[in-house]
C-alpha cells in the first residue's frame, strides 16, 4: 500500500536550545535560510508523500503560517518584480488540502504525539519524520526508506538507524541486528529494540533515528502505552510491543545526520548546509578563515 501520509511531531518544548525556543518553535529554527520544518517537508515530498500532518502545541501557530500564503508579502514581491523570491516561495507552498494540523495539548512524549495523529492517518501505513533531525543527502533519507518499504511489501515497519560510539549507546534507542535483506545490504530485520540500554548490555551500536515507517496498528498500542524513560510516552516502547506481531526492519541510510535539537548540532548543520550551496560556499569559507585568523 502506498505510503501517502507523513506525521511531523512538532509539539515538544525544545529545552536543549533555550532560550531560542522560549517563544519560537524549535522547528522554526533556521538552517541557512529556511526553517527546519521546511527541510523535512521537502524531504517527505521528494519521497512521494501527499499529505503532511503536523502535531502542534501551544506557541506553534507560526508553523501553520509558514505553509500558508502571505497575501501582503506576495503582492509586495510582485510589485517590486522580485521574481526569484516569488518562485522560491511558490516552490514549497503546499496545495490546498495537503496539510493538516492537530494539537497535542501537553508534551507527554513522542509516542503520545504520534497517537494524536491517529484520526488524520486512519488505517494505512504512514511515515513519522522528526524535524529536528536533518539528513543531508540526495535522495533523502525518507525516499531511501520508502523505496525499501515498497520492496518489502505490506505490514512491514521500518526505522532509520545510525552507528553511534559503543560507549554512548546508553543514551539512545538501540536495535539488535537480525538477518540482512537479500538484495539491500543496508537493510536488516530488527532483532529486538531497547530504549537507553544500561552500559555493557546494548545489543548493537545502531541507534534508532528520527525517520520511521509504521503500520496503523501502532495506534492501538500507543492508546494504552504507559510512561517510560523520562516520564514520557515513548514511541520506542510502542514499537517494541508492535514487533511481537509485525516485522521491523532497520535501514542504514546514506547521508550525514544532523541533530539540530542540540546547540552544537544546530551550529554544525548551518555550516554543513551552507557549504553545499554554490551561492554561499566561497563567501562562508572566506569569512570563517578571516575569523579564525583574528
Ligand atoms: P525531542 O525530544 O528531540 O524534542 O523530540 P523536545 O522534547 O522538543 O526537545 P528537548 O529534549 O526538550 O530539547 C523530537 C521531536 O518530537 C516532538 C518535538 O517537537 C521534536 O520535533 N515532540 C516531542 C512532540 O511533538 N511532543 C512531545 O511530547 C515530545
Amino acid at each position: 500500500m502506498k505510503i501517502r501520509k507523513a506525521v511531523f511531531p512538532v509539539a515538544g518544548l525544545g529545552t536543549r536550545v533555550l532560550p531560542a525556543t522560549k517563544a519560537m518553535p524549535k522547528e522554526m529554527l533556521t538552517i541557512v535560510d529556511r526553517p527546519l520544518i521546511q527541510y523535512v517537508v521537502d524531504e517527505a515530498r521528494e519521497a512521494g508523500i501527499e499529505h503532511f500532518i503536523f502535531v502542534t502545541g501551544r506557541n506553534k501557530g507560526v508553523i501553520e503560517d509558514h505553509f500558508d500564503r502571505m497575501f501582503e508579502l506576495d503582492e509586495s514581491l510582485k510589485s517590486r518584480n522580485k521574481a526569484k523570491e516569488i518562485a522560491e516561495l511558490a516552490r514549497f507552498q503546499p496545495d490546498a488540502g495537503e496539510t493538516s494540523f492537530t494539537r497535542q495539548q501537553a508534551p507527554l512524549g513522542l509516542g503520545h504525539a504520534v497517537w494524536c495523529a491517529r484520526e488524520l492517518v486512519g488505517n494505512e501505513p504512514f511515515a513519522v519524520v522528526l524535524p529536528d533531525e536533518l539528513v543531508l543527502n540526495s535522495p533523502g533519507c525518507l525516499k531511501q526508506m520508502i523505496d525499501i518499504a515498497n520492496e518489502l511489501g505490506d505490514k512491514s515497519n521500518l526505522v532509520a538507524v545510525e552507528e553511534v560510539p559503543t560507549e554512548l549507546t546508553h543514551q539512545y534507542g538501540i536495535c539488535g541486528v537480525g538477518e540482512r535483506h537479500a538484495s539491500r545490504a543496508n537493510a536488516f530485520t530488527i532483532d529486538g529494540m531497547v530504549e537507553k540500554p544500561p552500559q555493557g548490555t546494548s545489543p548493537s551500536n545502531l541507534s534508532i533515528t528520527g525517520r520511521y515507517i509504521l503500520q496503523p496498528e501502532i495506534f492501538k498500542i500507543l492508546e494504552t502505552q504507559e510512561r517510560g524513560a523520562g516520564g514520557e510516552i515513548q514511541l520506542t516502547d510502542g514499537m517494541i510491543k508492535l514487533a511481537k506481531s509485525q516485522k521491523f526492519y532497520g535501514v542504514e541510510f546514506e547521508g550525514e545526520r544532523h541533530d539540530c535539537g542540540s546547540k552544537p548540532g544546530f551550529l554544525r548543520a548551518n555550516i554543513a548546509y551552507a557549504m553545499q550551496r554554490d551561492d554561499l560556499r566561497d563567501g562562508l569559507r572566506a569569512e570563517m578563515l578571516r575569523y579564525l585568523e583574528k
